[in-house]
């Protein structure tokens, strides 16, 4: 991939290796089953490249003190199902345990470790310098152990903290699978050779799209920006349409620094005004109901749930129209079926339009899959918050550590 090494430039049959994916998944509250495997099967093909080596995983599960913070031996099970070969769980990262069962691996298996949010390090030297991770237990104990790090998390890779970027200068560190495909589909749509591009921001994360539409526009990636859910909300507040209570209530209740976001995003609108597309009418939610009201007879007395019906149609004819489309977020609250209608209308304009699209984020993921049209898609990113930094043209640290693992070890580690 030029910046960074990747599993091809590599030799792994019989090596040790220790790989960091990212298969944190929605499990059901109540059971704790894993409820959507998507994440857990994008990595089959760096497993599958790997099958002569001797393979520790590394992963993550929910964020310590959550309930969906649990250890990853269903994942382990799942993965095995999926590979159609045996992947045994390890209960421990570190511990003595952990480092036995690395050391007895025969070419061809491969164990899963513990969940690496049960240990405090990987927030307590989150952010620190690389230098500083490598003296982590974490970091010190199983690097060792291993000829090569595989760095597969894209959607953590925007965590700079000890299984992502701390093992980048103990051992050659290369690029899985995921990671090649995410950079190489994002940097196509990106590079928006063709025209006319359009980036479809929606859900209720407004500010980070706030910031993934300045980086767009500014950069000339994108010829417009169509607004949907939250960020068409503070769009629209931004241009001085007066939304009405309950919609204020629920946006300072969803998005941090209400005030803050709503100044950025005035001053986008001044500087590229219609570029930025907003909703001529929406979808209030009337009680369960869905009724239709036109931006200009808002402020409204009951909360904005959807896109209007003009706007769905309005907003398809563009989609049809465009070449090169990137998709954040769904355009209401598609939770409720009366207010699904724009999410459901435009992500099939989006899969049926005859451009390269590309579609992110937890959300937008688990609603193209409900709908049974995720092949539809050029591409659909396993990115949430990673997603959302690139397009904003933040650095990502998993990919600063790919290049510094380069610059370290050279073209042939
Ligand atoms: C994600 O689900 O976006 C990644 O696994 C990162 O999770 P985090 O936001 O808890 O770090």
């Amino acid at each position: 991939m030029g910046e960074f090494l990747t599993l091809d430039d590599v030799e792994v049959a019989g090596k040790t290796v220790l790989v960091r994916v990212d298969i944190n998944s929605p499990l059901d509250p109540r059971t704790g089953r894993i409820l959507s495997d998507a994440r857990i099967r994008e990595h089959l093909a760096t497993l599958r490249d790997l099958r002569d080596a001797k393979v520790a995983i590394l992963a993550h599960q929910g964020r310590p003190g959550k309930d969906d913070c649990v250890p990853l031996e269903s994942h382990a099970e799942r993965m095995a199902s999926l590979l159609g070969r045996p992947v045994r769980y390890v209960d421990s990262l570190i511990g003595r345990t952990a480092q036995d069962a690395i050391g007895a691996l025969k070419e061809g298996e491969v164990i899963v470790l513990e969940n690496t949010r049960f240990y405090a390090e990987e927030e307590a030297y989150a952010d620190k310098p690389v230098e500083k991770m490598a003296k982590s237990h974490i970091v010190h104990r199983l690097a060792p152990l291993a000829q090569y790090f595989v760095l597969d998390a894209f959607a953590a890779g925007h965590r700079a903290q000890p299984t992502i970027v701390g093992f980048c200068e103990a051992i050659p560190t290369v690029a899985g699978r995921v990671v090649q495909r995410e950079v190489e589909m994002l940097d196509r749509a990106l590079r928006a050779e063709e025209r006319p591009t359009m980036a479809i921001l929606g859900g209720i994360k407004a500010d980070d799209s706030l910031a993934v539409a300045q980086h767009l526009l500014e950069h000339g990636t994108v010829d417009s920006v169509l607004t949907t859910g939250g960020v068409a909300l503070l769009f629209l507040h931004a241009g001085g349409v007066s939304l009405g209570e309950p919609t204020l209530a629920v946006l300072r209740k969803e998005i941090e620094e209400y005030d803050a976001n709503l100044a950025a995003a005035k001053a986008l609108v001044g500087k590229y005004g219609r570029r930025i597309e907003v909703p001529g009418d929406v979808a209030l939610n009337v009680d369960g109901k869905r009724v239709e009201v036109p931006v200009r007879e808002l402020p409204a007395d009951h909360p904005i749930a959807d896109i209007g019906l003009e706007t769905i149609a309005h907003y398809g004819t563009e989609v049809a129209k465009a070449r090169t489309i990137i998709m954040n977020g769904p355009a209401g609250v598609f939770e409720l079926e009366p207010f699904a209608v724009g999410t459901r209308e435009l992500f099939t304009a989006v899969a049926e339009a005859s451009a390269f699209t590309v579609i992110g984020g937890g959300h937008t993921v688990a609603v193209a899959e409900a709908l049974g049209i995720e092949r539809k898609f050029g591409h659909v990113s396993t990115g949430g918050g990673a997603l959302l930094n690139y397009l904003a043209g933040r650095p990502l640290p998993l990919l600063d550590a790919l290049r510094r693992s380069k610059a370290k070890f050279g073209a042939h580690p």
